[in-house]
Order: C-alpha cells, then sequence, then structure tokens
C-alpha cells in the first residue's frame, strides 16, 4: 500500500507489519523519515513537521537523512550517485513528479536482477533531473511481504557523461544506542558462514571485485539495534543486492547513532560506465526488510519474498539429484555414468548429472572450455544415448556448463583469441587454467546462445549445471574507452542469456555454481532454480555453512550432497552415513559419492534415506524455518514447519561424559494443539514441546535424526 500526504510531498509504504515513510523538502531535497513498525500516515506527516536535523558549520543538515544522498552540496556522507561531465561533477536535480502503481506493475521499468515473474506489488516512483539526466527512484512493497524493493534509472537526455557510483539505495536506520552487523564471509569451500560484530563508528565495506558474487561475502547484511535480537524476539534490518557481479555495500555508523547502508553494482567509485546522450542504465535491486521477529523471524520473511518473486516456480519441489564430480572428476566415460546412473536409480535418485569433462579435448582443467560439443571418445553416440538410458531409469538427465569461460588449449581460443578480456600488451593472468570471455561483445554473446542452444536441443537434456571458475583479473576491452562497461555488461549478457534460453527450453531447471558458492545472490536466484551451496560436501562443515545460508535464502534454493566418507576433497573427516544423509535433507538432497564402491547396505540405507527425505520434502522446502540450535555446540538442530507437518533435523557431533544430550525446544507450534510423533507415535502437547523441548535420543558421535510430527 502507498499512501501520499495532502500536499503531495509525503509517502508511506506500508505491508503487513512494516511502513516506509519519505518526504521532499523545500529545495527538492528527499528526506528518509520512517523504517520500522507499521505506522499511519498522520504519524508520518507528524515526523515531517518534528524538529529538523541541527545544523552548525562542521557537520550537513542533510547528512543521515536523505534517501539518496547525491555528490555535491552540503552532504558528508557517502554519495549514493556520483556522475561528472567535463565540466563539473555531482548533481543539483530538481523534483520532476511522482507515480504510483498498484498490484500488478505496469508500464514502469524493471530493475536489473529482477525475479522474472510476479510482478506484484505497490511501486512508487520519484522522478527528478538535473542538466538531462532524468533520475527515477523506484520503491516497490512487494504483495504480502515487508521487502521494499529499490533501484535507480539513470536515463539520460542531456551531454555525454561518465557514472562513477549508482547505487540501488541508501537505507537509513533510526537513532539508537549501539548497532550490531551480522554479515556471511567465507572463502572457497567455506562459505556463508555467519558473523556478528558490533558497530563502531565510520564505515565496514563488503563485496566483490572479481566480476562475480565472490565466495568472500554474501551481498547482505543484517542489523540489530542494541545487539539484543535473539533468534526468535527483536527488531531487525535486512538488505540483499541482487546483483551477480562486481559490488559493495558500505554500511556506515554515522556521527549522530544513525546507520546508512549504501549498495549496488561496482566496487570502486573511480567510474562505473559512460552514458551517452539517449542511454538508460537501470541499478539491480537492493531490497530491504524490516522485522521484529528476531533473526529467525528475518529469515523466515526473506524465504516467503524469494519463493513469492524471485526463485522460478518455487512451488515446486527440487528433486533428488545425483552428481558424478567427487566420484571421478575428469575420469569420466559413457559406461561409467550408465555405471553410476543405475546405482543412483537404485538409491531413489530422480535426476542423474554429468558434471565436467564430457565435451571438446576436456580430459583436465587444462584443455576444452570454450568447446560445447560432445567428445566423442568419450560418449561415441553424442550424449543422446546416455540421456535416453537415465530416462529409462526414470530419471531426469542434467549436463555441466562453464559458458563464461574458455581455456587457451581450445578450439574456440585459437580461432578467436580477441574474445576473452584482456589489455593489449599485458599478461592474460590464467586461473585454472582459463580466460574470461568478454560477454560484452555481442558476438560472443550469439556464439555463446548458439551452442548452448544447440546443446540442449541435441539430447535429452533436463538440467544444466552452470560454474564459474574463476574471478575477472584483466578485465579490458581494446578500443572500448573508460570506464569499460564490461564489469556491467558481462552481467546484463548472462541475465539475458539465461533468460533466452529459459525461454526456449522451458522444460530445462538451471543451477547456478560458482567454485561452490561464488555466485548466490538475488539476481542469480531469480534466473536459476537452484544453487551450489559450496564445494565443501563434508557434512560437519556444511551444517554451518548451511545455517549463514539460511540467515536471507531458502531450503528450497540451497543444494546439498551426501558423499564417501572418509571425505576425499577436503579433511579426511569420517562420518556416518546417516550424519552425512541429515546434514544434505536440510536442503536441496543430493548424493555426490562413488555409487559404485558403496556396499549393498550402504545403498540400501541410502534409499531409505532418499525415500525418507521425498515424504518431508514439501515440508523442508515450502515450509518455514526456525533453526532451534546453532551448529557451534555438539548439538545442532533445524525445524521447518508447512500445514501442521513438522520436520525436526538434529545432528550431535560427539556426545560427552555419556551425557544425553538436552531436548530441543521447538518453535511455530500450536501451543495448545497435541502432535503425534510419526517415528514413535507418541503424542506430544504444543505446549509441552515449546516450553521443555522433544527428547531427540541422539548419542555417540556423528549421530543424527529426522523427527516427523504431525499436528492431530
Ligand atoms: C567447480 C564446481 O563447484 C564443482 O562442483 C565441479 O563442477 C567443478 N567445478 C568442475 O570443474
Amino acid at each position: 500500500m502507498v499512501e501520499i500526504g495532502a500536499d503531495g510531498r509525503t509517502w508511506l509504504l506500508s505491508g503487513p507489519t512494516s511502513s516506509y515513510g519519505l518526504r521532499l523538502g523545500d529545495e527538492d531535497e528527499l528526506l528518509h523519515l520512517h523504517w520500522g513498525p507499521r505506522i499511519a500516515l498522520p504519524d508520518t506527516e507528524a515526523l515531517a513537521a518534528g524538529p529538523g536535523p541541527e545544523y552548525w558549520a562542521f557537520e550537513a543538515t542533510l547528512d543521515g537523512h536523505e534517501e539518496y544522498p547525491v555528490e555535491g552540496g552540503p552532504r558528508f556522507v557517502r554519495p549514493a550517485l556520483s556522475v561528472r561531465t567535463p565540466e563539473r561533477r555531482g548533481t543539483e536535480w530538481r523534483f520532476e513528479g511522482y507515480e504510483t502503481a498498484g498490484g500488478e506493475t505496469e508500464g514502469g521499468e524493471t530493475a536489473e536482477g529482477e525475479a522474472a515473474e510476479g510482478a506484484g506489488g505497490d511501486e512508487l516512483r520519484l522522478r527528478f533531473s538535473d542538466s538531462g539526466l532524468g533520475i527515477t527512484l523506484h520503491y516497490r512493497m512487494r504483495a504480502g511481504t515487508d521487502v521494499i524493493e529499490r533501484w535507480v534509472t539513470l536515463a539520460n537526455e542531456g551531454p555525454a557523461l561518465e557514472v562513477l557510483r549508482a547505487d540501488s539505495a541508501t537505507w537509513t536506520l533510526p537513532q539508537r544506542d549501539g548497532w550490531r552487523l551480522s554479515q556471511l564471509h567465507g572463502r572457497w569451500a567455506a562459505e556463508s558462514r555467519l558473523v556478528r560484530s558490533g558497530l563502531t563508528y565510520g564505515e565496514k565495506i563488503i563485496g566483490s571485485r572479481r566480476g562475480h558474487t565472490g565466495h568472500q561475502h554474501l551481498p547482505w547484511v543484517a542489523l540489530d539495534a542494541d545487539g539484543t535480537a535473539t533468534e526468535e524476539l527483536g527488531e531487525v534490518y535486512g538488505c540483499a543486492l541482487a546483483w551477480s557481479g562486481t559490488w559493495r555495500i558500505a554500511v556506515a555508523q554515522l556521527p549522530d547513532a544513525r546507520v546508512q547502508i549504501t549498495g549496488g553494482a561496482g566496487y570502486d567509485d573511480s567510474g562505473l560506465l559512460r552514458l551517452q546522450p539517449g542511454e538508460t542504465f537501470v541499478t539491480p535491486v537492493f531490497a530491504g526488510l524490516w522485522s521484529d521477529g528476531g533473526f529467525g523471524g528475518a529469515s523466515r520473511a526473506w524465504h516467503a519474498y524469494q519463493r513469492a518473486y524471485v526463485i522460478p516456480d518455487a512451488e515446486q519441489d527440487r528433486p533428488v539429484l545425483y552428481n558424478s564430480w567427487e566420484a571421478t572428476e575428469f575420469d569420466i566415460s559413457e559406461e561409467q555414468q550408465r555405471a553410476l546412473a543405475r546405482r543412483a536409480a537404485e538409491a531413489g535418485v530422480e535426476l542423474f548429472v554429468v558434471d565436467d569433462g564430457w565435451f571438446g579435448a576436456r580430459t583436465s582443467d587444462r584443455a576444452g572450455l570454450g568447446d560445447w560439443t560432445v567428445n566423442r571418445d568419450r560418449f561415441p553416440g553424442g550424449l543422446k544415448p546416455l540421456g535416453d538410458h537415465v530416462h529409462g531409469l526414470g530419471m531426469q538427465f542434467g549436463i555441466w556448463v562453464e559458458p563464461e569461460m574458455v581455456n587457451p588449449d581450445s578450439e574456440l581460443y585459437r580461432a578467436h583469441p580477441d574474445w576473452v578480456q584482456f589489455q593489449p600488451g599485458r599478461k592474460r593472468t590464467e586461473l585454472r587454467n582459463q580466460l574470461v570471455l568478454n560477454l560484452a561483445r555481442e558476438d560472443v554473446q550469439e556464439y555463446l546462445w548458439e551452442q548452448l542452444d544447440a546443446l540442449l536441443s541435441s539430447a535429452p537434456i533436463d538440467y544444466v549445471k552452470w560454474d564459474f571458475n574463476r574471478a575477472f583479473t584483466d578485465a579490458g576491452w581494446p578500443g572500448e574507452g573508460y570506464p569499460q562497461r564490461l564489469w556491467v555488461d558481462h552481467v546484463h549478457a548472462l541475465y539475458k542469456l539465461l533468460d533466452r534460453l529459459r525461454a526456449a527450453h522451458p522444460g530445462v531447471a538451471f543451477e547456478s555454481c560458482s567454485g561452490g558458492g561464488g555466485r548466490i545472490d538475488l539476481g542469480i536466484m531469480a534466473r536459476t532454480d537452484q544453487v551450489w551451496t559450496s564445494d565443501n560436501t563434508d557434512p560437519l562443515d556444511r551444517l554451518a555453512i548451511q545455517h549463514g545460508f539460511s540467515q536471507v535464502h531458502p531450503a528450497r534454493a540451497m543444494a546439498a550432497w551426501v558423499t564417501d566418507s572418509p571425505n576425499a576433497q577436503l579433511n579426511g573427516r569420517v562420518s556416518s552415513l546417516r550424519f552425512r544423509f541429515v546434514s544434505a535433507m536440510a536442503g536441496v538432497l543430493g548424493v555426490g559419492g562413488d555409487l559404485t564402491r558403496w556396499t549393498e547396505e550402504e545403498l540400501a540405507e541410502a534409499r531409505t534415506w532418499v525415500e525418507l527425505y521425498k515424504e518431508i520434502r514439501p515440508v523442508v522446502q515450502g515450509g518455514e524455518l526456525h533453526r532451534l540450535r546453532a551448529p557451534e555446540g555438539g548439538l545442532s538442530a533445524v525445524q521447518y514447519v508447512r500445514d501442521g507437518e513438522v520436520v525436526v533435523l538434529a545432528w550431535l557431533q560427539a556426545q560427552h561424559y555419556g551425557e544425553p544430550s538436552l531436548p530441543v525446544r521447538l518453535r511455530g507450534l500450536d501451543p495448545s494443539a497435541s502432535y503425534e510423533c510419526l517415528e514413535t507415535g507418541e503424542v506430544h502437547r504444543g505446549a509441552v514441546l515449546l516450553h521443555h523441548g522433544l527428547r531427540t535420543g541422539l548419542r555417540g558421535d556423528f549421530d543424527a535424526a529426522v523427527i516427523r510430527l504431525r499436528r492431530m
């Protein structure tokens, strides 16, 4: 809902529990009034009429109060918009007008990284201009959620200008005694790890200057006032960026105890792109959410938003997948894949995916990337016979690709050495023996479209795992001026290619992978069906990675595989099949071990777990998540609830002193209802489960349990 003050200069957007208020000042400055619990229009007007910010010579009146601080004039906070022409730098805008659009938004520009479907929501557009540059600020409260999507359109009708920085939004948080920041940091094989720290004065910057979202930070932050929020209680503000390239989020604690969070595409301030007369740039969405349900409530609200507006076909459950990578790496053949597929089908798998190594001269990571034709030594009849075999076993068939890359040892590179990102006279840095294609080039875009379209038409392919295994290092396009658009245009081209492939092959699902979880963000999630969470498949490390991931993204998108023990990829850790399965059942279950080496007993046990997963899947993938105990201690647990069905997954790393593990207190139940445990047949009172907890019966090392309860 958008409400407008009588003078047409105050606006209030409201969702089910929250409101967002802003006002246009006398000098056309756009002032932030409120973001927090739901309020009424008169409250907003009272805020607008209240005492303004104090002013003295060394502080700027506007700092900490503006919706979208531009560079120039009496401002010292981080500018969200910084542009320059040969004559001058900065912006002095005039207000042009506003529009609102209710329900299904029509006619408005869509944002980059925006969900492919589900345009529901109320939108407010505020238009400004400066010397021919049109600046539109977009606000959209997604229907039924408290998520506000913000983005900005720059439409240049004036002389050419350089956009040094164009953030999607600045979010302003109210004055509080103190603020605590939650972020998800990591590196390869250790992504999405949650860390909380008190915010101090100055700025905290996270981001990526790598050309992809990066393993180092998820583009998300949460702030709780006074550091008092718990898992179930307290005010939490969160912001998440829908962008899969280089990005930055700056969290600034201002001197007056306000916080401003500014985020958008690009890392540095030195130049994003040039805007010629007649050109338009639309920033990605930077979404914000206020919740008073603690960190758990905020996560559930983010999950509901993504299921409703971001993830394609989120109402459809994802199948149980098998992926051969950890079992075979590059050493693959049709016969071996058929053998794995037969074992996978026996285990109850529903989607069989051939990973790297099926194309070109790709027998190691040194050659073949870029040549998307089947290696006939390995698959003499192409991929179709294997695809048919997999379908005959009752499974869907998937393949791995890495379209944005090329090995110098490839037909593609030999034919088009100028198709990569490079700078003349400089080294072409190889990482994993590969270079990055310049996707800003239309010929490269067209080549990839033709190759992938032909590939998807050549065999019965239902699923594509789309990988990206190195960062940008030599991002240059000889002949193109600076700032080089390829940082931004690469992401646009990637999105366009995915959109085009999805439209042409509507039955095909896509997975976003980047050496594990290097490309997880709301932008890529709008175009893929699930993401590869991490190359770390150790079931214990995964609990922490999944705990972090779940802060913002839902289980419906979080792929997790059961692999071999001892863990061959990382640490040699020995863990029970039970522990490995229950760990992976917290997301979209997959199997990634060498099934030809699993014993018949292990395969039979796997089948039992897969069957159980299929039963609980609608609750795990579509239910509300409650994190009952974080994975730091020996015992951790999560719970999913959907329509009276409850699933608890619990893990015990190690039992000490023979002590029984503590009961876990459940959440989100009706205290006055009774719940039957499907495992034991016992009946529990809701109030007892909520206040005294459920005994998991876990003991020893690497024990785990799935407990199902049904409301009676
Ligand atoms: C990195 C991915 O994360 C792995 O799962 C696998 O697909 C390899 N790339 C293949 O090169």
